[in-house]
């Protein structure tokens, strides 16, 4: 038997689903907040009933559906107890188990990515969050990270277990679904053959983007995705967007353009392009204009010729205004269109200067003048 596994293509996580197959009691790791309605539906056409929510821990790149799922299904949530996720019904010290059915789902404590970050073990399957990636591992520089425990976690709570294990990572960029502890141990490229002291040193020169939802899924993943307004009334998460697909931050859009997911559109100006800076492999389809900025005629045609049937595009301009605009257009041409979030020089500062307070060329992302 293995897991249901799902993915939530804007932070590319995995969410699991766990069930007996005898009794249908079912147990949901790491669920997304814009997936609540997807996973509703899996369970109800799959007769489950929901008895637990878990994370593996309190997510930055993603808010949660645990406790909304809680109050459509009866579901109780639980957490790491190194977590500070106080909602939670359950507070999970290491080898503790939750049991769904006849099934049983063990907790093992695998600090590093988090001080309480979790990995589940259900048969002979392991649930490594962002602990344990596919040929990876989960970063250590914020939210009270440890490369030394990373590295502990991994080598020592991990590989302990059978190398037939079968991994199920918490995120993957490049399309792979899982592995086993035994391909991981001999070849995982942070890990395999590096000693703590070279693993540390790696991790500390990664240098890593701050993840763009940080500020609000953190906050928001300590209350199990539930936050309140002034009134108590929970709040929806961010949905895709009105007159087309969403809106992305532009790491994702590069990692889509570089898996060949989406089409970089740049529908700035010429004269922008020219002289502000472009990013390579972006097809120039400009909104509007200049001298006067006024609208390209050929927008529909140029757009048409530069993604392919049925394809993806994602749409950049200076500040994620105009690519809004486009990326309604798209939409009415059949395009699967996303706005890239920021632009390309972001929001002006109190000064009046653009390029301080976001936007691609404050991502570390490939970018170049002239
Ligand atoms: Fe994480």
């Amino acid at each position: 038997m293995i897991p249901l596994q799902l993915f939530d293509p804007a932070s590319s996580t995995y969410t699991y689903i766990l069930h007996d197959p005898a009794t249908r009691d079912a147990l949901i790791i790491d669920p997304v907040d814009e997936q609540l309605d997807r996973d509703l539906a899996v369970l109800q056409s799959r007769q489950l009933t929901l008895r637990w929510a878990v994370e593996t821990h309190a997510h930055a790149d993603h808010i949660t559906s645990a406790g909304r799922l809680a109050e459509h299904t009866g579901a109780r949530t639980a957490v790491p107890a190194g977590c500070g996720i106080g909602t939670a019904a359950v507070q999970l010290q290491d080898g503790e188990t939750l049991a769904f059915g006849g099934e049983t789902l063990r907790a093992l404590h695998t600090p590093g990515h988090t001080a309480g970050s979790m990995s589940f073990l259900w048969r002979d399957h392991v649930f490594t969050g962002d602990t344990l990636l596919i040929n990876g591992c989960g970063r250590t520089d914020f939210q009270s990270g440890s490369a030394t425990d990373l590295y502990r976690s991994i080598t020592g709570v991990l590989f302990a277990l059978p190398e037939g294990t079968t991994v199920w990572p918490g995120h993957d960029y490049h399309g792979r679904s899982h592995s086993t502890i035994g391909a991981e141990k001999a070849g995982n490229a942070r890990v395999a053959g590096r000693s703590q002291e070279e693993f540390v040193a790696l991790m500390e020169s990664l240098h890593l983007p701050r993840p763009r939802r940080i500020d609000e899924a953190v906050p928001a993943n300590l209350h199990s995705g539930l936050r309140h307004d002034a009134d108590g009334a929970t709040l929806q998460a961010p949905r895709a967007a009105e007159g087309y697909a969403g809106d992305v931050s532009a790491q994702q859009a590069w990692q889509w353009v570089q898996d060949g997911q989406a089409v970089l559109i740049d529908v700035r100006s010429d004269a922008e392009r020219e002289w502000v800076g472009q990013v390579p492999g972006a097809i120039p389809v400009a909104w509007k204009q200049w001298p006067g900025m006024v609208m390209n005629a050929d927008f529909d045609a140029q757009l048409r010729a530069a993604v392919p049937e049925g394809g993806r595009a994602v749409l950049l301009c200076r500040s994620g205004v105009r690519s809004v605009a486009a990326a309604r257009r798209a939409t009415e041409l059949g395009i699967t269109a996303y706005n890239i979030l920021e632009g390309f020089e972001g929001d002006p500062d109190s000064h009046a200067q653009r390029g301080k307070k976001g936007g691609w060329r404050r991502q570390g992302l490939p970018w170049r003048q002239g």
